[in-house]
């Protein structure tokens, strides 16, 4: 068992040694290994236990070592999602010589499939319930991936949600329907409030969540806003223990696999806050790369920053994070080759990838590793999977003809009918 932070522990496995002794030693020596191997698998399962009915309980956070000059320092995180989430070897077609692509799979992390999210929501919804808020407010785009895990969340720990969803002038007066996110959404009961892409780029989404905000605490609530994708400097703390999981796995491993980079999707800046200013402070030092959807890097070099100047880091955004443009066409907006992209690779290695996120970032990935092999040739990357597949959802328009496999069954009509064989339920 290993714990260096008291938010979360981590089993090791036990390793075997072996060494030459004679048979009598050996069988009374098997009887104290077989002994000792029954309480340590008793304890471990135990352990596991303990972390099983940790979830949706708020326990004290006491941050790694090396990140304990930053402040504020939350004092308690509530345990939503399921971790630490597994890592394998990504076999990706046509990567430079000897490059190597691992996948943290942040798409298991759980919460109905809530991704990168639930790691801010964690500090975020423990400062809600902290601070005495009887409901939640956050803000995002129609299919947002953050709005769909805060409600989620908020319903876990008995909270009600209020979401302002961004969407077409056209669409803004109409029921927006139940594809992909909305479907979560609305089953938990959160309250939509759809506002048009106009108004939200005139007003700001600080404003119009204050203006909910007011209007609840009117009402006698006690709102608390999570403003966009969870990222402020308090969400930042889920992706620094990001960084510390990470240490730790790869310690229990065989210690040997070392990451050179790290590859994530960007779309408001603080799962890079968290992954730059973690692997920048920690034993890790990968070098984090952002595939940026949506704005330009600019942005997010100075969104991080104030970031990172919420925690008194005192470290320069650009030195500790390299964001690229993965763009294209605009936020949630496919070219028909990132659908097909998409497509290929979950065809090549089971792992389906969401359209506006890990999709665009691994794209950009590739098509920059095809563009400029010399800058990755020989190194080990891990690219983080940070989840979004009710996304794919809102995409199966596009999608149809792209995916053709399937045909009639033939059943040649002199294959036998028998009645009662072919029994349906
Ligand atoms: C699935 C998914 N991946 C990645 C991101 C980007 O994370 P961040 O908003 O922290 O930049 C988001 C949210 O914006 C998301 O929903």
């Amino acid at each position: 068992m290993l714990c260096n932070s008291s938010s979360r522990c981590y089993l090791l496995n036990p390793i075997n040694k072996t060494t030459s002794f004679s048979s009598q030693r050996r069988s009374r020596i098997g009887i104290g290994i077989r002994s000792i191997a029954s309480q340590s698998h008793k304890k471990i399962v135990m352990e596991k236990n303990d972390e099983a009915f940790k979830f949706l309980t708020k326990n004290p956070y006491i941050p790694p070592p090396w990140a304990s000059h930053l402040s504020p320092i939350p004092s308690h995180t509530f345990s939503l999602g399921h971790f630490p989430t597994p890592i394998h070897k990504w076999n990706l077609p046509n990567l430079p010589n000897n490059t190597e692509v691992w996948l943290k799979r942040d798409d298991l992390s759980g919460m109905q499939l809530s991704g990168n999210k639930v790691r801010k929501l964690e500090f975020l919804l423990a400062d809600a319930v902290a601070q005495g808020a009887d409901c939640i407010i956050t803000i995002g785009g129609i299919q947002s991936n953050h709005c769909r895990a805060t409600a989620v969340a908020a319903k876990y720990l008995n909270l009600d949600c209020y979401l302002i969803l961004r969407t077409s002038k056209v669409l803004v007066d109409q029921d927006p329907g139940l594809t992909g996110n909305l479907l979560v959404e609305r089953l938990v009961g959160a309250h939509i409030e759809l506002i048009s892409k106009e108004e939200y780029g005139k007003i700001g989404s600080v404003t119009l969540t204050n203006i909910l905000k007011e209007k609840l605490m009117k009402e006698g609530r006690r709102p608390y806003v999570i403003p966009v994708g969870g990222s402020n400097s308090l969400g930042t703390w889920g992706y620094i223990e990001t960084i510390t999981e990470l240490e730790q796995q790869l310690q229990t491993g065989n210690g040997k696999l070392k990451f050179d980079d790290i590859v994530v999707a960007c779309g408001s800046g603080g799962t890079i806050a968290g992954l730059s200013l973690g692997s920048w402070l920690g034993t890790l030092k990968a070098k984090v790369h952002a595939f940026a959807v949506c704005d330009d890097p600019d942005y997010f070099y100075d969104f991080t920053q104030g970031l990172l100047d919420g925690l008194n880091a005192g470290v320069n955004s650009r030195d500790i994070v390299n964001v690229l443009n993965a763009k294209g066409l605009g936020y949630a907006i496919n070219t028909s080759e990132e659908l097909n992209f998409v497509k290929e690779i979950a065809a090549a290695t089971g792992v389906v990838l969401d359209p506006v996120y890990s999709g665009k970032a691994a794209y950009g990935m590739l098509k920059d590793m095809a563009e400029n092999p010399k800058k990755w040739e020989g190194r080990k990357i891990l690219f983080i999977h940070t989840g979004g597949l009710l996304g794919l959802f809102d995409k199966v328009d596009q999608m149809a003809p792209l995916v053709k496999n399937w045909n009639r069954m033939d059943v040649h009509e002199s294959v036998p009918r028998q009645d009662g064989v072919g029994k349906m339920f």
